[in-house]
């Protein structure tokens, strides 16, 4: 192994910030790389947002509703580390691509709205990061405001996701009376004062609970802070770095993102206590991120936002061995060598041209078609990354071109879309011609739609058709699958990949048929890869 890579490694943390909308994610992931010195005034990660959108037509949606749909990677350094972040998008009408996302880092960082506790999405989200046990660090935000008591947010947390929530800092008061946060690990005060420009060096310290200038400075809350301290000692269980990174226990801290409080100390904690780049299943063995070789795999394709340009980014997240420009390395579903030449870092500022990366970065790959989701690149050895998943989708329509001659059109559209991981599309066994397109979220309709038909000239009628879900059957007893393929083949189809998926018309009605075929195994998820 090479010193000087697994140095890099291990200055590494590459997370995603899960938050329900509105929680304060924007604003906390601005804060932090203002702390990390990436950008030099807060605003403008909404001002840069803001610019984006007049680029192109199709993000007009994206204007319209004030949202952002597609997700970035930003990198930036603090302490001594090179932190890669990567924003999850998080409108409700949120896509598979946000899912996505989640595949590609060691760790997340959860958004809770103190006024509002766990939301719809932090739910959905936390669900994947189960998949594969993502450790979660818990920043409590908006104490500034009015909202539960802390108590209360924690039970929230721990009913509503099952998952053992350690107070590392304490709020004194909250809304008009909040004063600042107690670090239990550190015995340190911290005072609150309001401010959106202020640096962390402003904040007070007090190192001793028992100190007079508790009281001269908290008034009856002193008092309150110390029976806290003290009821939290005798009921809250102790952090355990293992079991946060087995993701049963998930470390909390409260602050105020708007007003620069408790930022820092989340900061420190993506870094003192995320898992460094981690090791990656592959369908024939575990990966492990100081292999000397270089492996990678692509987990989201963004299109061009100009759509005069049809080239398309690929992000690959790098999972060992070391990346240099132009480097040779072997696209193995297309069993091709190709060069990577130009791949591009999202820092914070701005986009570089990349001339080395290290497992946990992530890449931008310019193509134009020849890199799907889930692709996997090696510098030789055939490999094949596990676990970038497809999601079964919640919304279903049908789609019937205007105009037949443009049907070609649409089948390259619609399979570029797909690959994008924007729609996901099915054709019916029964209805060769027909086209179903499945989404997790209603904008990713009316995105293809406009798409549709400002990149590819095609106009379509899009109607609802009664599906709330889909399954990918499989089976060891290949007689029984095909058995239930034939009597059920009004509702069976096949995806952009080939595989066979079941269209579900009732969730109830299909428990009880599914108990009817024990053989057959029905998943709500399928691994993004091609069907052999
Ligand atoms: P999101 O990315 O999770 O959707 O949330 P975002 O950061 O955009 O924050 C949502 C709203 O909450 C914003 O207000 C933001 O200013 C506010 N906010 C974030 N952190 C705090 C906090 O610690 N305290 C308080 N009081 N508010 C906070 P907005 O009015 O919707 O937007 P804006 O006009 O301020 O940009």
């Amino acid at each position: 192994m090479q010193p000087s890579l697994r140095h890099e490694i291990a200055h590494r943390r590459t997370f995603a910030i899960i938050s329900h909308p509105d929680a304060g994610k924007t604003t906390l992931t601005e804060k932090m790389l203002l702390f990390g010195g990436a950008i030099q005034m807060a605003g403008s990660i909404k001002a840069r947002k803001a610019a984006r959108y007049a680029t192109s037509d199709w993000m007009s949606i994206e204007r319209e509703r004030g949202i952002s749909v597609t997700s970035s990677v930003m990198s930036f350094r603090f302490r001594d580390t090179d932190l890669n972040l990567l924003d999850t998008p998080g409108h409700q009408d949120f896509s598979e691509d946000t899912y996505r996302v989640l595949t590609a880092v060691d760790g997340a960082l959860m958004v809770i709205d103190s006024g509002k506790g766990v939301e719809t999405q932090t739910r959905k989200l936390m669900e994947v990061c189960r998949l594969r046990n993502t450790p979660i660090i818990t920043f409590i935000n908006k104490l500034d405001r009015e909202g539960w008591g802390p108590l209360d947010l924690l039970q929230n947390i721990e009913d509503d996701l099952q998952i053992e929530c350690v107070p590392m800092t304490w709020p004194v008061g909250k809304g008009g009376s909040f004063r600042g946060v107690y670090d239990l690990g550190r015995r340190e005060l911290r005072l609150f004062r309001p401010g959106t420009n202020r640096r962390p060096e402003d904040v007070m310290v007090i190192n001793d609970l028992g100190d007079p200038a508790l009281d001269a400075h908290l008034g009856e809350q002193a008092d309150d802070l110390r029976r806290d301290v003290e009821l939290l000692a005798g009921a809250a269980a102790p952090f355990a770095l293992e079991q946060y990174r087995r993701a049963s226990q998930t470390p909390v801290f409260f602050g105020s993102a708007l007003n620069n409080f408790g930022v820092m100390e989340v900061l420190d904690a993506v870094i003192d206590l995320s898992p460094p780049p981690q090791p990656r299943a592959t369908t024939t063995r575990v990966v492990a991120p100081d292999e000397p070789a270089f492996t990678g795999f692509v987990f989201k394709i963004q299109a061009n936002m100009d759509p005069a340009h049809r080239d398309r980014i690929a992000f690959l997240r790098v999972c060992s061995g070391k990346f240099t420009r132009g480097l040779e390395v072997r696209h193995h579903r297309l069993g091709k060598e190709m060069a990577i030449k130009n791949a591009t870092m999202f820092l914070a500022r701005e986009r570089t041209n990349v001339e080395e990366a290290y497992p946990g970065d992530i890449i931008g790959i310019h193509n134009r078609g020849t890199l799907e989701i889930g692709d996997t690149l090696t510098e030789k050895e055939p490999l094949q990354f596990v676990g970038i998943p497809r999601f079964a989708p919640e919304l279903f329509r049908s789609v019937r071109l205007r105009n037949p001659l443009r049907s070609k059109q649409m089948q390259v559209g619609l399979k570029q879309l797909s690959e994008e991981g924007a729609v996901q599309v099915f054709r019916p066994l029964l209805h060769a011609g027909e086209v179903i397109l499945g989404a997790v979220g209603a904008l990713q309709f009316e995105v293809t739609k406009v798409r549709l038909l400002e990149e590819y000239g095609v106009e379509a009628d899009y109607s609802p058709v009664d599906y709330v879900s889909a399954r990918w059957p499989t089976s060891t007893d290949e007689t029984k699958l095909k058995e239930f393929q034939r009597e059920h083949r009004g509702q069976m189809a096949h995806d952009i990949d080939g595989h066979l998926v079941y269209l579900v018309g009732n969730l109830f009605l299909f428990d009880r048929l599914a108990e009817k075929w024990p053989q057959i195994e029905f998943h709500t998820i399928r691994d993004h890869r091609p069907a052999a």
